[in-house]
């Protein structure tokens, strides 16, 4: 009989989609090609994300490190990013997607972000998918912004610093309103999380695996999923 993966499976899935500029280089093409190839697999794995019982998908589109990339490829991303939102707001809307960005916005331009807040106003009410797309995210940024406005709060005597906690904390944290990350997937290779969701993960199980972002499919996606509900996960405890 089929695993019933809601209640074995991983509820929130974080991806790390690394290898468009190895995939594009092999192919004699310029990077942004390789990027151009990546998101079109971005909706294959939304898709495939009720049926594998995976509720919460965060992918991590363009970390604050990126901008040492070059002039060109940091603007054919962001010209990328507008364009996917353009292109795929209703599609997404009609098939329940909700969408969530993280990230400081403070560097994105005015028009990236008017496209993403429109986004995140659009598929509000939707359930059936929570998709969070990192855009100008780094965990320790995250953590450091997080501590600013907590630092704000008991400066204005809202908080006091007594109450401080690791709960505290979290709910000044981008993802306040999201379950930890229960499996963080890494495509191309490297095993390195490179500054995603670092508090967050915490307890997550990880698989690197070696498929280039841009060749990985639902069903691919389907055998991790697999492999994470054979997983014991003990959160630090000892099972009894
Ligand atoms: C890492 O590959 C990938 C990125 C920095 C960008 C991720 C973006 C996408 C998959 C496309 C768009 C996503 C959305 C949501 C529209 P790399 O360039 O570091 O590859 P490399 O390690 O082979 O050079």
């Amino acid at each position: 009989m089929a695993k019933d993966l809601s209640q074995t499976g991983p509820h929130h899935v974080a991806i790390i989609m690394d290898g468009n500029g190895r995939w594009a280089t092999q192919r004699g093409r310029p990077r942004l090609f390789g990027h151009h190839a990546g998101a079109k697999r971005v909706r294959e794995i939304v898709e495939a994300c009720p049926d594998l019982g995976v509720k919460y998908l965060t992918i991590f589109a363009f970390s604050t490190e990126n901008w040492k990339r070059t002039q060109t490829e940091v603007a054919g991303l962001m010209s990328l990013f507008r364009r996917y939102i353009q292109r795929e707001a209703h599609a997404l809307f009609e098939e329940g997607v909700r969408v969530r960005f993280i990230g400081d916005r403070i560097k994105l331009d005015d028009k990236l972000v008017t496209l993403m807040d429109e986004l995140e106003l659009l598929t509000a009410d939707n359930d059936k998918v929570h998709l969070t797309i990192a855009l100008n995210y780094g965990g320790r940024d995250e953590v450091a912004r997080a501590t600013k406005r907590l630092a704000y709060e008991v400066a204005a005597g809202r908080l006091d610093p007594k109450d401080v906690n690791d709960e505290t904390l979290a709910r000044f944290l981008d993802t306040y309103v999201l379950p930890d990350p229960d499996l963080v997937i890494r495509t191309s290779g490297e095993a390195r999380i490179s500054n995603f969701l670092l508090w967050q993960s915490a307890y997550a199980e990880y698989e690197f695996i070696d498929t280039l972002w841009p060749d990985f499919s639902a069903h691919e996606f389907a055998g991790l999923i697999d492999n994470y509900s054979q997983r014991d996960r003990r959160f630090g405890a000892v099972n009894t």
